[in-house]
């Protein structure tokens, strides 16, 4: 059983964060949420984390000096609350690389494209599916990837693809996609509490359990 902590950023919706919930409810993941890390203690995924009785702890980075004393405190949050996987969703920045070094390859995230497509800073919600509108593209989907010290380019876990339909927009793209993240995600977190995923350079192997 894995204890799991989701950050979400300032508008956070949430649905990534409630799908990994129920999952967890529902054995799909052998593992707990045990707290919800937002940088914005008002946001809609902070009042499901609440709604579901999970701890939401605000930390704002803009309320730190330096990146390491934002670090320092997301480390001790994480401790406190026992943390072996840290879920980006819907968290807009680049983590302190202090907090990286401390949870190599045990930290994900979840890109709404098949990366390295429609990716990088400022790549995030509409943006990414106009994007793919406009070059053209005939499928998109979703990605679960470790996350490194860029944005988006961490070793990839798993990837799910949707047709881009005549006629779409991003708004109608989107919640195609959203469909399948919320597949991705906890298929990815219970690969991980199973002990399956093998990161060798930038290839995750996912092993055979026993
Ligand atoms: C999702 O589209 C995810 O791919 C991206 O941010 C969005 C978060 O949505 N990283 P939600 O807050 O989980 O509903």
């Amino acid at each position: 059983m894995i204890r799991i902590a989701v950050m979400v950023s300032g508008h956070g919706r949430g649905s990534n964060l409630q799908a990994i919930i129920d999952a967890c409810a529902d054995g799909r993941i052998d593992g707990r949420v045990g707290v919800v890390v937002g940088t914005n203690a008002e946001s809609p995924a902070m009042d499901r984390a609440r709604d579901n009785g999970i701890p939401a702890v605000e930390v704002r980075p803009k309320a730190f000096d330096s990146d390491a004393q934002y670090a320092s405190r997301l480390l001790q949050v994480f401790a406190e609350h026992n943390i072996d996987l840290v879920c980006l969703a819907g968290y807009m920045r680049i983590l302190p690389s202090d907090v990286l070094a401390a949870y190599r390859w045990r930290v994900m995230n979840i890109h709404p494209a098949l990366l390295p497509l429609f990716c990088g800073k400022g790549m995030y919600g509409e943006h990414v599916h106009q994007a793919a509108i406009d070059y053209g593209v005939k499928v998109s989907g979703c990605t679960v990837h470790f996350v490194d010290e860029e944005y988006d380019t961490g070793p990839i876990i798993l990837q799910r693809v949707v047709p881009v339909e005549e006629g779409d927009t991003a708004v109608t793209l989107a919640a195609r996609v959203l469909v399948e993240e919320h597949k991705a995600y906890p298929q990815a977190i219970q690969l991980f509490a199973q002990s399956r995923l093998k990161v060798e350079g930038r290839i995750v192997r996912v092993v055979v359990s026993n």
